[in-house]
């Protein structure tokens, strides 16, 4: 027994649980999901499981990716990049919605599977559906060799390393970095990525490590005084537009997921066909605010809710005044071009998360109830 403590210990890293050891790993986990495949100085994304089939892709009627949980949000964020950067139509499914309802779906059709574990039971069901009806598959997955990672036609392995903690954070943000290659990769090769704008994209997306670093170290202590005032809290919203919006879905899932507080995401704008009506002093808002994305009609959302009294805690980029000014607490992350501002963005929510279960008492790295793979129905 203290044996098999000690190695635990030594697993940790140090940390107190895997799950903040594996919030910490995620410059080097994006990293190393980049490494060989982003080559900025010659200006090229290398994935062979994309080039080895440029044409189905090319040629695809639609992408339709499968997934659950976590990776279902990597998904939505997935549908942004692909039909902003390669127009082609995106739709995405939850592989156990999926599966039961007899989908359209032809050998025209490209389906792209994200699974950390790559053994979810749904997914890998909905995968075998597609397969049959002639579908192309492309699996996203952590865990090499994995059952969905052995089914498909092609993919491309997030280099996350082993992620521990039921609840994902780098292995979602790997999932994010490989959408992204792809979104590009394909925009660029079916020439609706015009080159300068794929050069800078691709040297901003270089320089996410680096940026995760700067969050980590300047948000750190920060968000962890924050969360001492949320222990006793029994509700969270968590607002954002465009690409944010799965991010303030996953920020909510992993608030829910360890802490056990209610939680709910939402897309900004749609506060006013419901939630409006939940906000008065104790309802703590995260909003996801940073200056490139609807920037405007956030601000527009956070008037209302500080019209209600509702507590804001505003995750804005440096230097910003306005969405600042009107929130109770405020968390600087460092600009990135939207479409990568997610990956950003999530990670002081992880953070957030993180102490207040930690603070709360919960069992952060197995959570109850929950599994780190749904290998059942
Ligand atoms: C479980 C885990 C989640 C995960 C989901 C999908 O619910 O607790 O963290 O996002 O399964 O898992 P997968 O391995 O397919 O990504």
């Amino acid at each position: 027994q203290e044996l098999k403590l000690s190695l635990e210990q030594i697993e940790k890293g140090g940390y107190e649980h895997f799950m903040l050891k594996e919030i910490f790993e995620q410059p080097k986990s994006i990293h190393d999901t980049m490494r060989g495949r982003l080559i900025v100085e010659e200006g090229v994304i290398k994935m062979a499981g994309i080039w080895d089939h440029i044409e189905r892709f090319k040629n695809a009627n639609r992408i339709i990716i499968i997934a659950c949980g976590t990776s279902w949000h990597a998904g939505l964020i997935g549908e942004y990049l692909i039909e902003e950067y390669a127009r082609i139509p995106v739709e995405v499914e939850y592989a156990s919605e999926f599966r039961y309802r007899n989908p359209i779906i032809t050998d025209k059709d490209v389906v792209i599977a994200i699974s950390q574990s790559g053994e979810t039971a749904d997914t890998m069901a909905a995968l075998k559906l597609a397969k049959e009806r002639g579908a192309f598959i492309y699996g996203i997955c952590n865990v090499v060799d994995s059952s969905i990672a052995r089914i498909t036609d092609a993919g491309s392995y997030t280099h996350a390393g082993p992620e521990i903690g039921v609840a994902s954070t780098k292995a979602f943000t790997a999932q994010l970095t490989i959408l992204s290659l792809i979104a590009l990769k394909l925009g660029k090769h079916n020439g609706n990525l015009g080159n300068a704008e794929f050069m800078s994209l691709i040297a901003e997306l270089d320089a996410i490590p680096k940026k995760i670093e700067e969050v980590l170290s300047s948000t750190h202590e920060l968000v962890q005084n924050i969360a001492k005032d949320f222990i006793t809290t029994t509700n969270f919203l968590y607002l954002g537009r465009g690409y944010n919006y799965p991010a303030a879905l996953e920020g909510a899932l992993k608030l829910k997921e360890i802490s056990y507080i209610h939680a709910e995401g939402y897309p900004a704008a749609e506060m006013k066909h419901g939630p409006i009506a939940l906000i008065d002093e104790n309802m703590p808002i995260v909003i996801i605010a940073p200056r490139k994305g609807h920037y405007d009609k956030i601000v527009s959302n956070v008037q209302e809710i500080k019209a209600r009294k509702g507590k804001i805690i505003a995750v804005v980029n440096k230097g910003d005044t306005q969405v600042s000014e009107m929130s109770d607490y405020v968390i600087e992350i460092p600009q990135t071009s939207e479409c990568f501002s997610p990956i950003v963005a999530s990670v002081p929510l992880q953070l957030l998360a993180y102490y207040i279960a930690v603070y709360r008492g919960a069992n952060v790295d197995q959570p109850r109830n929950l599994a780190k793979s749904v290998t059942v129905e």
